[in-house]
Parts: C-alpha cells; sequence; structure tokens
C-alpha cells in the first residue's frame, strides 16, 4: 500500500513509521521545513523510546521518506492520513479544527486520483462529514471517501502500542474505504488484533469516550485517596482490592497528582463542548475536569502543610517535570500548576527533569535546574517527587537526606515505602496512605 501521513507530530510520525516498518511505502509531509530536513538528517522532533531507530532503518530501506511537498506526498497514494494538530481552541476548549480542514483542502487539490482520506486527528464527532465536504467544494476526484481511524498511543509507549493494540478502530460510510484500512492493517490482525469497524461518527465518539473514561478512573481514584487519608486507609490496597473486580480492572487506578499530557485535558474539554452544542449534559466528565484541576493546585497545599504551613523562604526540590515518564512533554504537565504555586507562596524551586528540561525551562521562569536528583535534594527544606522516572525508583534515600537542610519527602506517586524513607531519616508524605488507627 502506498500510505501518504500528513503532519509529523506525535501521532503522523510514529504511525508513519510502523506502516513503513509493516513493508507499506509510506511518504510523511509536514508544512514545517526544519523538522523535514531534522528527519531526513536522522533528528527526531519528539523524544519518545524507539522512535529514531525505527525511523532511521525504515528511511535507509527506502519504504520511509519525508517531504514539505504535499502534491509529491500524495501522487499514487492509495490512503492519505491526517494526523495534524488539534489543539483546545482558546477561550471554549473546543478542538481547534483548522490545521485540520486546511489539509483537507490542500489534498483535495493534489490528489491525482480517488484515494480514501483518514482522521488519525483527535477529532469532534462530525469533522469526516465536514471534510467529506470540504473535498468534494475543492474538486477531489470522484470516489475519494473519508474515514476516521483514531489513535490510542500512550507518549512512552507509542510504538508498542501501535503494532500491539488492544483493538483498531475504523470508521467508515463505504466498502471501499473499509477494504482500504483492512490492507493497510492487515500485518497486525494476522496477530489477531481486534479491528471493529463502526461508522464514521461512531468512530469519532470511542476516542472521546475511551480517553474521557479513563480520566474518570483517574479522578476517581484521587478522591478515594483523599477519603483514605481522611480514614486512616491505603489507596494502593483499595485500588488493588477493586482493580481485581474483573469489571473493574486493575489499570488507571494509580493516585497521583493529577493527569496531564497533551490528550486527557484537551479531549475531556473538547467532549464536554460537543455535549453542550447537543445539548446532552455529561455531569460525570464535567466533574473529572474541576476534580483534576483542583487536584493540580491542592499538591502546593500539600507541600505546604508539610512545611508547618508556611512556603515563604523555602527552598523546594522537584523530581520530575514531564507530565509522565518516557516523554519530553510537558503540556499540562501537573508540575506546571504545582511549582507556580509554589513559588507564589515565595519558595524557590530547584528541579531536575531527566529528559524534559529543555521542554520545561522555558515554561518554568525563576527555577534553577540541577543535574541529577541529588544535586536536587541539597540544602532542601522538602523535596517533592512529581514524576515517576525509573531512575527516581531507587534513590539512596539515605543520602538525599544527609544533604537536605529539611527532611520532607513528599511523594505524590507512592514510589517509596513509607517505612524505608522515614528509616532512612526522611519525614514521609504519599498520596492516598492514611495513617492505620487502632
Ligand atoms: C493517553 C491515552 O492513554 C492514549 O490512549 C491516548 O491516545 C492519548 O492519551 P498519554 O496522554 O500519552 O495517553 O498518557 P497516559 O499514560 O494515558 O497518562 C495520562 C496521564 O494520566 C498522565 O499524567 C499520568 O500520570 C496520569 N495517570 C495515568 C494517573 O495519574 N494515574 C493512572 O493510573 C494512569
Amino acid at each position: 500500500m502506498r500510505i501518504c501521513m500528513i503532519g509529523t507530530g506525535y501521532v503522523g510520525l510514529v504511525s508513519g513509521a510502523c506502516f513503513a516498518d509493516f513493508g507499506h511505502d509510506v511518504t510523511c509531509v509536514d508544512k514545517v521545513p526544519e523538522k523535514i530536513e531534522g528527519l531526513l538528517a536522522g533528528r527526531m522532533p519528539i523524544w519518545e523510546p524507539g522512535l529514531e531507530a525505527l525511523v532511521k532503518h525504515n528511511a535507509a530501506n527506502g519504504r520511509l521518506k519525508f517531504t514539505t511537498n504535499l502534491a509529491e506526498g500524495i501522487a499514487g497514494a492509495d490512503a492519505v492520513f491526517i494526523a495534524v494538530g488539534t489543539p483546545a481552541r482558546r477561550g471554549d476548549g473546543h478542538a481547534d479544527l483548522s490545521f485540520v480542514y486546511a489539509a483537507a483542502a490542500e489534498i483535495a487539490g493534489a490528489l491525482t486520483g480517488p484515494a480514501v482520506i483518514v482522521t488519525k486527528s483527535t477529532v469532534p464527532v462530525g469533522t469526516g462529514d465536514e471534510i467529506s465536504r470540504i473535498l468534494k467544494e475543492n474538486g477531489a476526484p470522484e470516489g475519494t471517501t473519508v474515514a476516521s481511524n483514531p489513535e490510542f498511543l500512550r507518549e512512552g509507549a507509542a510504538i508498542r502500542d501501535f503494532k500491539i493494540p488492544d483493538r483498531i478502530v475504523v470508521g467508515a460510510e463505504d466498502e471501499r474505504a473499509r477494504e482500504v484500512l483492512r490492507e493497510v492493517y492487515r500485518p497486525l490482525f494476522l496477530n489477531k488484533a481486534p479491528i471493529l469497524f463502526t461508522g464514521r461518527r461512531t468512530a469519532e465518539l470511542i476516542k472521546y469516550a475511551a480517553n474521557a473514561f479513563l480520566a474518570t478512573k483517574i479522578s476517581f481514584i484521587n478522591e478515594v485517596a483523599d477519603l483514605c487519608e481522611a480514614v486512616g486507609a491505603d489507596v494502593q490496597e483499595v485500588s488493588r482490592g477493586i482493580g481485581l473486580d474483573n469489571r473493574i480492572g486493575p489499570k488507571f487506578l494509580h493516585a497521583g497528582p493529577g493527569y496531564g499530557g497533551s490528550c486527557f485535558p484537551k479531549d475531556t474539554l473538547a467532549l464536554l463542548q460537543t455535549a453542550e452544542l447537543n445539548g446532552v449534559p455529561m455531569r460525570i466528565v464535567s466533574s473529572v475536569v474541576e476534580v483534576n484541576d483542583a487536584r493540580k493546585s491542592a499538591m502546593a497545599d500539600r507541600v505546604r502543610d508539610e512545611l508547618g504551613g508556611a512556603l515563604d523562604g523555602k527552598r523546594i526540590g522537584v523530581l520530575g517535570l514531564t507530565f509522565k515518564p518516557n516523554t519530553d512533554d510537558m503540556r499540562d504537565a501537573p508540575s506546571l500548576a504545582l511549582i507556580k504555586r509554589l513559588q507564589e507562596g515565595g519558595a524557590s524551586v530547584v528541579a531536575f527533569d531527566p529528559v524534559g528540561r529543555e521542554q520545561a525551562e522555558p515554561m518554568l521562569p525563576g527555577v534553577t535546574f540541577a543535574a541529577d536528583a541529588y544535586a536536587v535534594a541539597a540544602e532542601a527544606d522538602a523535596l517533592v517527587l512529581v514524576t515517576e522516572w525509573d531512575e527516581f525508583r531507587a534513590l539512596d534515600l539515605k543520602r538525599l537526606a544527609a544533604s537536605m537542610k529539611g527532611r520532607q519527602l513528599i511523594d505524590l506517586r507512592n514510589v517509596y515505602d513509607p517505612e524505608d524513607a522515614e528509616r532512612a531519616g526522611l519525614s514521609y508524605r504519599g498520596v492516598g496512605r492514611g495513617e492505620q488507627r487502632g
């Protein structure tokens, strides 16, 4: 199959490289010349484990090409994937579709024969219909159709998620589109990956419903964590106790500082917009967003409380800045809200992140960046573990304690055993780990 991938962001680049690795002939198109030049020289615009090797391997064998020229990328393509950004529109949270629609108009003009146009970008219900209209209006060849094929890639595990997916969702209104996408994904369902064919609007909604549901699990367990602290229970055991019920499942029940990243915050807001536009209240999703926003700021209060009620003049060390490990992505990272509030309270912040510094530094004015976790701890009144990078999982707690000025370890990911930390001389506070009483 000849595939054209429009957009070399997270989704486009990972999907394009994986399709090429399956043996398809893939051309990735991006408007930003520096990105294409970088990719041609083997430089990745994002940090994702395994991606560089995959891109270089497939570029070297000629199955993966890069260009800024859309017409060149599209020539002879059976399927054209749209994987451009859909950021939340400033003000109302609605997904900004201007890049998607602009791509559709350009595709229409560049096609030389009928193709299946596939949205991979997360787009609100009904976007496929609008793309269809734009294609027609701009003279796309007869027989060109539109399908929806949402991605379910987690940053940091994107290649694995692409190659061993829980499911593939294809929303299409015609047999030709289903046929082409069946062929595109054939290497995967030889591995028995379930492929689900639905209507286009249904596929668009599946993506939002999946992310909103996962976000719901997180906000739910975060509220349970607060209750655990109040009643003297342990949220990790509660998660295990409920997660072993097959109907609930063990995943996405880790209490923490709230969800961040490029998807959950944006997609929950966009789903609420769609619901409102259609006059359907979605009270649960609305509460999930509210709980998460409140949670992010509550984490600074937790640090303040551990420091006896005042942040002024304190030196606080922050371990981990990205919204989760194995990515350099800082979008909506809980560390941003936390650090801002700590600084507003008069604290000075020293931080370290194994990969995220370059992205983080411009977003965090006033923060001092240290070379490693131990340098963060030096002379700190408190240490806050925000992102559970592997390298923070086995720190020498005694060494940390010895170099700190204070004793507080606030572990927002429950990485450490409270007793180990106390034994090392630290005063430990996790999340949802209430004191056992009686
Ligand atoms: C998510 C979806 O998982 C993926 O399917 C979708 O396509 C894109 O959005 P991603 O944003 O990369 O992927 O990260 P994910 O691993 O889902 O984590 C999202 C956020 O939730 C992170 O901030 C993470 O720390 C938080 N989280 C996750 C928790 O706080 N607790 C959990 O139990 C799980």
